[in-house]
């Protein structure tokens, strides 16, 4: 037998696998190389120096120290795993634009655990986009906004009402309670009462184990958080329970509501219970610190103040001489109050940025971002850019005249498929809070500071008393704020 063949054969696999071989070797070699940077200590990496920046009044400062060494673009290792940092607005929009092939969502574990596997934060996929539009269309839709403005506008009132002569007032603690019941009623329209008493109570539980050591055993902070989120669940499913029993198919009153008519067989009542206390988390903190902020900057502003005050005040009288209710549309026509919330977002950068994991190798700008690498795209050093923004640690509403604020150079809600569905909704509840509070009252300010870290999610953390003093033209005058440190 002619073996010849046999050992052409042989021969030509064996030099087509070497080829293979090298060409993939060249290719990775003619790869862009990984960001310039530093990865610290074995296991905790640059973690210690990242936490204690955060400490600071200037959290960003980590980043600064590395942008001038490395550039806009560096690697580290942060909370455990090795990490490209971006403070580069293209970059970090090409991040935010990508889908569920190239980057997923990737957090700390402690916030992946509280946050259960099926948050819409985690997921991806069609299952996201599901739940993303339906969430969102029903956050834009005019009945809600109507809704939340009537509802709004009561708790402000009534909140407000409570504020007596030389009391002491909490504004974040005022903004978290508002905000709070506002939220929950959208998601589940509860109404003030001993529930919403309990989720109150519980939720303070379940939020400050979200920045926390991933440990669940009985006694950590982790265990008793998702103890504390167990209990809101079995509430949240109870309430599904009945829903499912009595009026499925009838206009949609809430979130539940919507999710529940959708009748996919993905959106169990598991999925959307413990969505539903995810979703409540911007009631306790994005929400309130937006607020509680804009009162803080236009306080340290009084030119801001004044042109606030002179705004919304022109608004009242108009509305007061007409006789009629203030509606959504009403508030988001206050070009200068949108000013002073936008100003808000990119000075206090509520969501310092967002953290995401490469599914494949990506090349962008140079460099390469391997597979399994997180990504931290860090907003806050972008929305801080003297390139970008003139002055950038001034407050300074006036700049926003001219500006869009549609450019990736600032993403207080980040973007893409996940940009923020409730972004409306925030701005509406900071606008009719900010109407209340400049045309019912003036005030002085105590001391304060802002408190970055421990966040109990990535937030900055701060209390806000507001002290009542003498009457003044407005009906009620407030003497004092204060920011405590918590
Ligand atoms: C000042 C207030 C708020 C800020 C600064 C904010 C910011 C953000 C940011 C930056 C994201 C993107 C996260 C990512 O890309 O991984 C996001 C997502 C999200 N936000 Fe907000 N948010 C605020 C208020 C709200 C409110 C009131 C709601 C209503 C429940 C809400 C619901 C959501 C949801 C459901 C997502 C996830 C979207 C998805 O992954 O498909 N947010 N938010």
């Amino acid at each position: 037998m002619d073996h010849s063949w046999v050992v052409f054969v042989v021969v030509m696999a064996i030099v087509t696998i070497i080829l293979c071989r090298s060409w993939k070797i060249r290719g990775r070699l003619r790869s862009p190389p990984l960001p310039p940077g530093t990865l610290g200590w074995p296991f905790i990496g640059e973690t210690l120096e990242f936490i204690s920046c955060a400490y600071t009044a200037r959290p960003e400062s980590f980043m600064d120290k590395r942008r001038v060494k490395f550039g806009k673009v560096f690697k580290s290792h942060i909370f455990g795993s090795p990490t490209i940092v971006s403070t580069d607005a293209e970059v970090n929009r090409f991040v935010l634009q990508s889908d569920a092939r190239v980057f997923v969502p990737s957090y700390p574990r402690s916030l992946t655990e509280l946050m259960g596997k099926s948050s819409i934060l985690s997921i991806n996929g069609s299952l996201q986009r599901r739940m993303h539009g339906l969430i969102g269309a029903f956050f834009k839709s005019p009945d809600l906004k109507a809704q939340i403005t009537h509802d709004m506008q009561n708790h402000v009132k009534q909140s407000m009402n409570g504020w007596n002569d030389d009391q002491l007032i909490y504004m974040q603690d005022e903004t978290k309670n508002i905000a709070f019941q506002i939220l929950v009623k959208a998601l589940i329209s509860l109404d003030p009462g001993e529930e919403i008493e309990f989720l109150k109570h519980q939720f303070q539980e379940f939020i400050a184990g979200l920045i926390s050591l991933p440990i669940n055993l009985p006694g950590t902070r982790l265990y008793k958080s998702l103890q504390a989120k167990k209990r809101m669940v079995k509430l949240v499913h109870k309430i599904i329970q009945e829903r499912r029993e009595s009026n499925m198919g009838r206009t949609p009153r809430d979130v539940v509501d919507v999710l529940l008519n959708d009748g996919s067989e993905q959106l169990t009542d598991e999925l959307i219970s413990e969505n539903m206390i995810d979703l409540m988390i911007p009631g306790e903190d994005s929400v309130p610190v937006l607020m509680t902020l804009a009162i803080k900057y236009i306080t340290d502003c009084p030119l801001a103040l004044q042109q606030l005050m002179e705004e919304n005040m022109k608004l009242k009288r108009r509305k007061d001489q007409l006789g009629e209710p203030l509606c959504w549309s009403d508030y988001m026509s206050l070009s200068f109050t949108q000013n002073v919330i936008t100003e808000t977002l990119r000075m206090g950068n509520i969501i310092i940025g967002v953290m995401r994991k490469a599914m494949k190798d990506v090349k962008i700008k140079g460099y390469t971002i391997p597979k399994g690498w997180c990504v931290f795209t860090y907003f806050r050093s972008v929305h801080l850019d003297e390139h970008l923004y003139e002055g950038p640690y001034k407050f300074n509403p006036w700049r926003w005249q001219e500006r869009d604020i549609g450019s990736c150079t600032f993403t207080p809600f980040g973007g893409g498929q996940r940009l923020c569905p409730g972004l409306d909704l925030a701005r509406l509840e900071a606008s009719i809070f900010l109407h209340h509070f400049v045309t019912n009252f003036t005030w002085e300010a105590d001391e304060d500071s802002i408190v970055n870290f421990p966040t109990k999610s990535p937030v900055p953390l701060h209390t806000c008393g507001v002290r009542q003093g003498h009457a003044t033209d407005h009906t009620k005058a407030i003497s004092a704020i204060r920011v405590v440190d918590v």
